[in-house]
């Protein structure tokens, strides 16, 4: 049995990740790292160890120790929080990747490494309708600039040194177990809590604007599926474009109007629009679902209905 390590295992992604790990692979194989304390399952269902991914000699140590064969790499400043410390985003997100790909290089034991992308890595020039996964690629942001150097390091390491390393570049993320944090789709999360606390929303993006996104648990099985997909059948090496739903603001206002009959909302659009105009609407992931069978089970009415039932027992109200 694989031991696995989960890097951000506090993070919206990892808090999630990591359940579905230790069920399918056991507790104490799935060995969850934050730079913080992780929510108290995560803590309790297995092994957990603070742990600053910056820090390449405690990461090799651990890595070491542990005997590690698989790496999930979560941890990252997400777009809106990157643009306002550019420098120390950059630094974080790119060093951080490069500390966990040259232990993939040097370390025989880890075979195999997961990163995520982003639809970031898509701006203004790109075509925004069913974006392809071959597109023109001049993202307008520092996130996105941090994940598309990073693609192509993935690429780099594979190519050159035969690390294998899959990737996924996911739309925006919804759930409810963990909040996002500092991202432009992350409206797309707060607007569930505020329709159940003050049945109102202050929208930082237009009604119109139209972005991929996908539900958590979706996500989490296309992450688990491309990690367990058999090598040989990969033909991307940079990330996979995968869809999702395409949702504005204001479809996500009616949907949830159908169980919160007076919730409102007001739009306030600030910096993070920019940066939603400049990625796509929809994507085109045929190359995931034939390299690897991704499928989307959730459409946007039974994703809010589990919302606000999660997160109405969540807030106890
Ligand atoms: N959800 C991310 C963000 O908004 C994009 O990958 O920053």
């Amino acid at each position: 049995m694989d031991n696995i390590m989960v890097i951000g295992a506090a993070g919206q992604i990892g808090s999630e990740l990591v359940v579905e790990l230790r069920m399918r692979y056991g507790g104490e194989h799935v060995f969850a790292t934050d730079i913080k304390q992780a929510p108290p399952d995560i803590m309790e269902g297995g092994p957990f160890q603070v742990l600053d991914v910056m820090d390449d000699k405690q990461l090799i140590h651990f890595i070491i120790r542990h005997k590690i064969n698989q790496i999930y790499h979560l941890a990252a400043v997400l777009s809106g929080n990157a643009e306002k410390l550019p420098t120390q985003a950059w630094k974080i997100n790119m060093d951080s990747l490069m500390n966990i790909l040259e232990v993939a290089k040097m370390v025989e034991e880890v075979k195999k490494v997961f990163w995520p992308s982003s639809i970031a890595v898509f701006g203004p020039t790109t075509i925004r309708r069913n974006t392809p996964q071959l597109a023109v690629m001049e993202p307008i942001t520092v996130y996105g600039i941090s994940k598309l150097a990073g693609e192509r390091w993935c690429d780099y390491y594979y190519n050159k040194f035969g690390v294998d390393v899959r990737s996924l570049r996911y739309p925006g993320l919804i759930s409810y177990k963990t909040e996002a944090g500092g991202g432009t789709t992350d409206y797309a999360v707060e607007i569930f809590y505020e329709a159940i606390r003050h049945a109102s929303y202050d929208c930082f993006l237009g009604e119109g604007t139209s972005l991929p996104m996908l539900f958590m648990p979706d996500a989490i099985k296309a992450t688990i599926q491309l990690m367990e997909a058999d090598r040989s059948r990969l033909t991307i090496h940079s990330s996979y474009n995968i869809g999702g739903m395409s949702i504005t603001p204001a479809q996500l206002h009616k949907e949830i109007q159908k169980q919160i009959p007076g919730f409102s909302i007001r739009y306030n659009p600030d910096f993070r629009q920019a940066i939603a105009d400049s990625w796509p609407q929809s994507v085109d992931d045929t190359i995931a679902r034939i390299d690897w069978g991704f499928e989307q089970k959730y459409d946007l009415e039974m994703m809010t209905k589990i919302m606000l039932n999660e997160i109405k027992n969540k807030l106890n109200t």
